[in-house]
């Protein structure tokens, strides 16, 4: 085939094509199926997150050992993760840093109800990184995010979150929606769990201005809960201007603006936040923070605290009195998390890591541009900070229905297994990509390799059509 104008790809030949290499992939892992058989038992869905049944080969592979940047399998296979636990891995598997920090407070005390010293130094370094004046931790980073709504809804008293369509904040109700023709929905026809989401959500596009600015005309938002490029629905870059924008018109009806940096903390030591000078009445961070120990974190201004203290006093008066603000937890901000923080961002995410990362970030990108160049497929490549993602479609997308419109769920399958079957994890949801301080320049050719591989095999099956 000439391959002049390649633009999409036919269904029959993608299912062939998948249903061989889940072939492939469950004949060179026999235990892993077996141990996936023997988790139907226990597992209400096989294993112990139903989150661990989203991989293409048709189950999970079982975890021996995770290392740097490596996971080898219960089959004996190693493979390249690019994975890392969906950025929880992102300080590399079993960094002997936080390992060591770890287990030194363990042996000290894990849990009191007490602050440690130690919790001095993560306060200070939070303010220096992120640039916000008071912070509270969590458990994860799904708590972070309802610590900042709820305490936005508190200090504005309006009902009401915005979120972007395609959005993901871990287990958010206000997030559960997405938009279909214009109408918003819950997303993926997620249970409605006995709430009305109209009361307390509102959703637009990304990079839509003049959405955002009629959502947010009534005033009855608390707040606009976003990660400042979009990583959990395809990646989508926001739109130059975007975020000038989206800060006028917050600030102009009172809104407050929530980041979310769970993610793009791969962007740097500040995360998106710092490295684009953006700036959000709060922010939240979870997973990488604490190195792969639950914990989390949630920042805001000195304005934003003034206010909360007006309702919730500082200080507490001297009579006992129930504790209760409605967020946090038993365990968030217990002595372990606040160790496995101060190791992470005193020796393990660092600057020099960053820069790292985003060196063999943009090697990897590079590669994979020459592959699908190469070939002469009508794909694309999206790079923000540590993080790249190959997508089926010629253009970035500007929203996550332009993404929606864009995506082949069969290619991504076939992609994600003959990935596995050469030894490289992707993140399970989409194609992304993700650098750890331990990733080495070889793991960034072998991914070179394999899409090579793979973009010349989809282009030789004749298994796309002209567009
Ligand atoms: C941007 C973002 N925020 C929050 C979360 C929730 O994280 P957790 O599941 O650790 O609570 C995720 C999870 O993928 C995420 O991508």
């Amino acid at each position: 085939m000439s391959g002049a104008s390649l633009s999409t790809i036919d269904d029959e030949t993608v299912e062939r094509l998948i249903a061989g290499e889940q072939a492939a992939f469950a004949a060179r892992h026999p235990k892993s199926h077996l141990l996936y058989a023997e988790g139907q038992k226990h597992y209400l869905y096989g294993a112990p997150s139903h989150w661990m049944r989203r991989w293409a080969g048709g189950f999970p592979i079982y975890v021996a050992e995770a290392q740097g940047a490596h996971i080898v399998d219960a089959d004996g296979h190693d493979y390249v993760d690019f994975c890392l636990g969906d950025s929880g891995g992102m300080c590399g598997h079993g960094n002997p840093i936080i390992a060591e920090a770890v287990a030194e407070q363990m042996r000290a005390g894990a849990t009191t109800m007490l602050p440690t010293e130690k919790s001095l130094w993560l306060g200070e370094e939070l303010q220096r990184r992120f640039g916000l004046a008071y912070w509270g931790l969590t458990t994860s980073a799904s708590d972070a995010n309802r610590a900042a709504i709820r305490i936005a809804r508190m200090v504005t008293g309006r009902p009401k979150i915005l979120v972007f369509n395609g959005c993901y904040h871990g287990s958010v109700e206000e997030a559960h929606v997405a938009l279909r023709d214009g109408q918003m929905v819950l997303r993926n026809n997620i249970h409605p769990n006995g709430l009305d989401h109209g009361t307390i959500a509102r959703v637009v596009e990304f990079n839509d201005e003049e959405a955002l600015r009629d959502a947010l005309a009534p005033r009855d938002v608390a707040a606009v809960l976003a990660e400042p490029a979009m990583t959990n629905y395809g990646m989508i870059s926001p739109a130059s201007g975007f975020h000038e924008t989206l800060r006028r018109l917050t600030r102009e009806t009172g809104t407050l603006l929530i980041l979310d940096e769970t993610h793009t903390f791969s962007s740097g030591p500040g995360g998106y936040t710092k490295e684009h000078g953006l700036q959000p009445d709060l922010l939240t961070v979870g997973k990488a923070i604490a190195g792969g120990v639950p914990g989390a974190v949630y920042g805001m201004t000195e304005v934003v605290a003034e206010r909360l203290w007006q309702i919730v006093p500082r200080v507490n008066p001297v009579i006992r009195q129930s504790a209760h603000l409605g967020f946090g937890g038993t365990l968030a901000g217990g002595a372990l998390a606040v160790a496995a923080m101060c190791a992470v961002l005193k020796s393990v995410l660092t600057e020099v890591a960053f820069a790292r990362m985003h060196g063999l970030a943009a090697e990897l990108a590079a590669g994979a541009r020459d592959a699908i160049a190469a070939h002469r497929l009508p794909w694309h490549v999206t790079e923000i900070g540590g993080r790249v993602e190959c997508m089926f479609s010629p253009d970035p997308p500007r929203n996550a229905t332009e993404v929606a419109a864009a995506r082949h769920g069969g290619l991504e399958t076939l992609l994600h297994v003959f990935f596995m079957n050469r030894g490289v994890l992707l993140t399970p949801f989409h194609n992304m990509v993700l650098m750890c301080p331990a990733t080495a320049g070889a793991d960034v050719q072998r991914h070179t390799v394999v899409l090579n591989e793979f973009a010349a095999w989809i282009a030789a099956e004749g298994a796309v059509t002209e567009g």
